[in-house]
């Protein structure tokens, strides 16, 4: 969007986590909390965004990635305080400026789309997104006026009485006319309860003024989900968890059962590739169609595996690519390697591709077979088509041409007649 910048609060020490790290960081469905909303704000078009960082942000700073903007706040002072310390980079702008909170990582980016437009369409001071939740404990609650109208939001800690029983929550995701923010977040005071200067506060200065609010309500209220607890964070890993399985079946990959099956945020899979229980894909992780993974494999990031590949029971696969219509069904690990087409990877078959020091790549080429319980010591080569027989230790550096045939300990090359 055109006229369109975002603020992320992310400054908070996250004290209600008990952590050395930094409660942003933490990571829902392998994804940093944090980069949840930056991912909504660049989808949307925000042409420039802040994020405000205060509590170990040196951490924070490395992964925010170069277009985003980082401001400290030196004291936390509360959300009003962390908004404010963007100010000098508002001077001269008129456009919007969308607020979110860095700790709701499940919001959709529609909804929050929803949000923009209405501030637009509705030309108001601010549009806000709120929730009706079952359990409104924690959140600020909405106070409306008899017309119906938003009059002010009462933090948990201040509402009273009839308030407390309100359950149209403050999801923490606001769209300002940039003027009209940085001119009420002067007049906001102090809450003497928290010692903290509340974001929320504009809202009731905005009402006194005469100035328009409006909200967006949320169709789907487990969107709204703040993580301030391990319990929120583990609440967030099984709602995100659903929502990805629940995605990748939309797309014709077959999940046996959902409740022990484990993908990441950004994992790619294609369709009619069969997910079987007990297995973990991580972020950053392709699996073409026709393929066939688990039970019990794990599958890291970084890895390629091309169509009709077979991954079977207690499999590791990590930094790797995996050529088409190759199997590896029992007890292997590969790492840092490249496999090609039409492999046959033994039961137990171990890439050994750690020195003590460093990683060391292997490659294997189309059509090789590598027999059981052999082992492949890092760098390594096997060519096309070559045979490793079973329990064979392939020494370090050793090259297999095509072919060829070795076996023993350490493998030597006893045919180089081509296998069929
Ligand atoms: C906030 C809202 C509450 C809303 C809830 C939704 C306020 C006062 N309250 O409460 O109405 O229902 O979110 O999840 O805004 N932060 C800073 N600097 C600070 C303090 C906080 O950057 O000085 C950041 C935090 O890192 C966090 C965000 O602001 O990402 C919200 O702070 P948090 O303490 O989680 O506020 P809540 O109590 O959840
Ligand atoms: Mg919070």
């Amino acid at each position: 969007m055109k006229d369109l910048r975002t603020i992320v609060l992310a400054a908070g020490k996250g004290t209600r986590m008990k952590s050395d790290i930094p409660k942003v960081l933490h990571t829902v469905c392998g994804k940093p909390i944090m980069r949840y909303v930056l991912d909504i704000a660049k989808a949307l078009g925000s042409l420039k965004t802040y994020v405000v960082l205060g509590h170990k942000s040196n951490v924070v700073k490395k992964v925010l990635g170069d277009s985003i903007i980082a401001v400290e706040q030196s004291k936390m002072l509360g959300t009003a305080d962390a908004v404010k310390c963007t100010e000098n980079y508002f001077r001269n702008y008129q456009g919007d400026v969308l607020i979110m909170c860095a700790d709701t990582p499940l919001l959709d980016k529609a909804t929050v789309k929803r949000v923009v437009q209405k501030r637009k369409k509705t030309k108001t001071a601010c549009t806000f997104l709120t929730a009706v939740v079952h359990n409104p404990k924690g959140y600020g609650r909405i106070i409306r006026g008899n017309g119906g109208g938003v009059v002010a939001i009462r933090e948990d800690k201040d509402a009273v009485g009839f308030e407390r029983d309100i359950a149209e929550i403050n999801v923490g995701v606001y769209c300002c006319q940039s003027k009209e923010l940085f001119k009420a977040l002067k007049e906001i005071k102090m809450n003497k309860k928290k010692k903290e200067f509340y974001l929320t506060d504009i809202i009731e200065f905005f009402f006194e003024n005469g100035l328009k609010v409006t909200t967006v309500e949320t169709e789907d209220p487990s969107e709204v989900l703040g993580i301030n607890t391990r319990e929120d964070l583990a609440m967030a890993e099984a709602i995100s968890r659903q929502k990805i399985l629940k995605d990748f079946m939309l797309q014709g990959v077959t999940i046996v059962d959902p409740n022990t099956t484990y993908i990441d945020a950004n994992a790619k899979i294609g369709y009619d590739t069969v997910i079987h229980p007990c297995t973990f894909i991580e972020a950053d992780v392709c699996i073409d169609s026709n393929c066939q993974i688990g039970p019990f494999a794990r599958i890291r990031s970084g890895v390629r595996i091309d169509n009709k590949v077979e991954i079977g029971n207690f499999t590791e696969v990590s930094r790797a690519k995996v050529g088409s219509g190759t199997f590896m069904k029992h007890f292997s690990y590969v790492g840092d390697s490249s496999v090609g087409a039409d492999v046959n990877i033994g039961a137990g078959m171990v890439t050994a591709n750690f020195d003590g020091q460093k990683k060391h790549p292997t490659k294997i080429a189309d059509g090789a077979f590598i027999g059981s319980g052999a082992i492949l010591v890092a760098p390594a080569k096997i060519g096309k088509k070559a045979v490793i027989g079973a329990g064979s230790v392939v020494p370090k550096g050793k090259i297999i041409p095509d072919g060829s045939v070795a076996v023993g300990i350490p493998a030597q090359i006893i045919s180089k007649k081509e296998h069929k």
